[in-house]
């Protein structure tokens, strides 16, 4: 019951801004769900079908205890228009809960439609990232939120407190803030808020989800014969998975970074590493991310962070749960469907790129392997998505029979190809 009336006292007090501020639609109409009410936003269960509840409790850091209070408050930040320098973006502008979290866009947008140089990865089961972004330049949630703040192209605010000084107008937060840790609105404790939210953000309940807990018949025999080409000869599971030593059915990442090869014809690679060398302060955070939302040489990816030429333009490997309504796809959003992704797999890459993996090779996937391989990974949405994914599904593969730009059969079934060295 307490919490109850908790809520309702920051839900009234929110009610100063949503009058003040015109350029919110959204929140001022009365016939319009606020976003932050929308099912798809609300905390989730624990109780999920293959969820792994040691490692979800593992991921809750000491010093920011999980609380109904706090979650709700960075709930509200979540959709907070006001942490924006104009009051135009909030997080929930690229990570929007009825698109999977993330914006469907190839890459993001920001404040003044500023276009960044990154597709926007979803929130859910973030989480479980040891590294927050696709170079995993942030070690934390709480340390990941404070970027988009601050970048120009992103919400563009001065400082992370000027936007704390934009919300700590509102009675609301004030309250709220009070509330929940004791003083009024600072940077470290909106950080942890919204964090705390995004913890909740954990998503499994998938059909894949229900097979593997005994449901032989949750998957169809194509996505079966994918799931076991995933672990074969599609080579899927060298990064795609925690462990290499037996199958692993939570993440479907490694927390590791690779060089995929993506991106890599478009930059002069070489170039730009050689400019990186000379002017990135590799502790330098801030200016990091601006390079890598702002710049050409965020195609330099790990390398950014590190500065080894083993890590050039390698990323993060993405967790694979509810991909299919992620589209489109990779750091640089260059993939417009599941089997352009699969294409770019199964020819290997490397004509060009020194610094490609090494379990990037011709894989000798058919067509059919490849439909098996796309059903697999459709049958990771999970419950809340599943309609969007049935759609999903059908739009990907109408564009599939008419346009595969990556498709390359000969390289595909050919000796991989002869890798030339790093340049001197
Ligand atoms: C203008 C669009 C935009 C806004 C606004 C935005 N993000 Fe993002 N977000 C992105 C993009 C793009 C990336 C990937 C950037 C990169 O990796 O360099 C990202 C990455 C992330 C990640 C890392 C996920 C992963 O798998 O590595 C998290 C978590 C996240 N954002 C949360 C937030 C939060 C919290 C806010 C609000 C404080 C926010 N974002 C605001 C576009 C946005
Ligand atoms: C060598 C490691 C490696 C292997 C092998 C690998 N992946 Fe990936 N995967 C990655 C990395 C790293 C990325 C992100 C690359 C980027 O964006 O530059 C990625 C991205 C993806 C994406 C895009 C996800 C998104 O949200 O944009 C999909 C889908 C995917 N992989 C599926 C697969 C499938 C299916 C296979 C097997 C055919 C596979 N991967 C094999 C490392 C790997």
């Amino acid at each position: 019951m307490k919490r109850v009336s908790i809520l309702a006292v920051i839900v009234g007090g929110f009610a100063s801004l949503v009058s003040c501020c015109e350029r919110t639609p959204n929140r001022s109409s009365k016939s319009l769900p606020t976003p932050e009410t929308d099912p798809l936003a609300q905390p989730k269960s624990l109780q999920q079908v293959g969820l792994p509840l040691e490692l979800t409790r593992a991921t809750i850091p000491a010093d920011n205890p999980q609380t109904p209070e706090k979650i709700s408050l960075g709930q509200k930040l979540f959709f907070e228009r006001q942490l924006s320098a104009d009051g135009t973006v909030s997080c929930s502008t690229c990570h929007d809960p009825k698109l999977a979290f993330t914006d469907r866009k190839t890459t993001s947008v920001g404040i003044e439609g500023r276009v960044g140089q990154r597709n926007a990865p979803t929130v859910l089961n973030a989480t479980y990232n040891k590294t927050q972004f696709w170079d995993g330049r942030a070690n934390t949630l709480e340390e990941q939120a404070e970027f988009p703040i601050v970048n120009p192209s992103e919400m563009g605010c001065a400082s992370l407190d000027a936007a704390v000084a934009q919300i700590a107008r509102v009675k609301g937060y004030q309250e709220a803030f009070q509330h929940v840790f004791g003083h009024p609105p600072n940077a470290s404790d909106l950080l942890r808020a919204i964090a705390s939210y995004e913890r909740t953000q954990i998503l499994f309940d998938s059909p894949f989800d229900h097979f593997v807990g005994g449901d032989k018949n949750a998957i169809d025999a194509s996505a079966k014969r994918g799931w076991e080409l995933f672990n074969t000869q599609a080579r899927c599971n060298k990064c795609h998975a925690l462990t290499e030593t037996e199958r692993d059915t939570t993440l479907f990442m490694d927390n590791d970074f690779h060089n995929i090869g993506i991106g890599i014809i478009r930059h002069n690679v070489v170039a730009l590493a050689g400019q990186a060398e000379k002017l990135v302060n590799s502790s330098d955070k801030t200016a990091i991310d601006r390079l890598a939302i702002q710049h050409d040489m965020s195609v330099l990816g790990r390398f950014l962070i590190t500065k080894q030429e083993k890590d050039t333009a390698s990323f993060k490997t993405p967790g694979l749960r509810n991909v299919l309504v992620t589209a489109p796809y990779f750091h640089d959003g260059s993939q417009e469907t599941l089997w352009d992704v699969m294409d770019h797999y199964n020819k290997g890459d490397g004509v060009h790129n020194p610094w490609l993996d090494e379990d990037i090779q011709p894989l000798a996937l058919t067509e059919n392997d490849i439909d098996d391989l796309v059903a697999f990974l459709a049958s990771l949405t999970s419950g809340p998505y599943k309609q969007q994914g049935v759609a999903e599904l059908a739009r990907q593969r109408a564009i599939s029979r008419t346009s595969r730009p990556q498709r390359d059969t000969a390289r595909a079934f050919g000796p991989k190809a002869q890798q030339p060295e790093p340049p001197k």
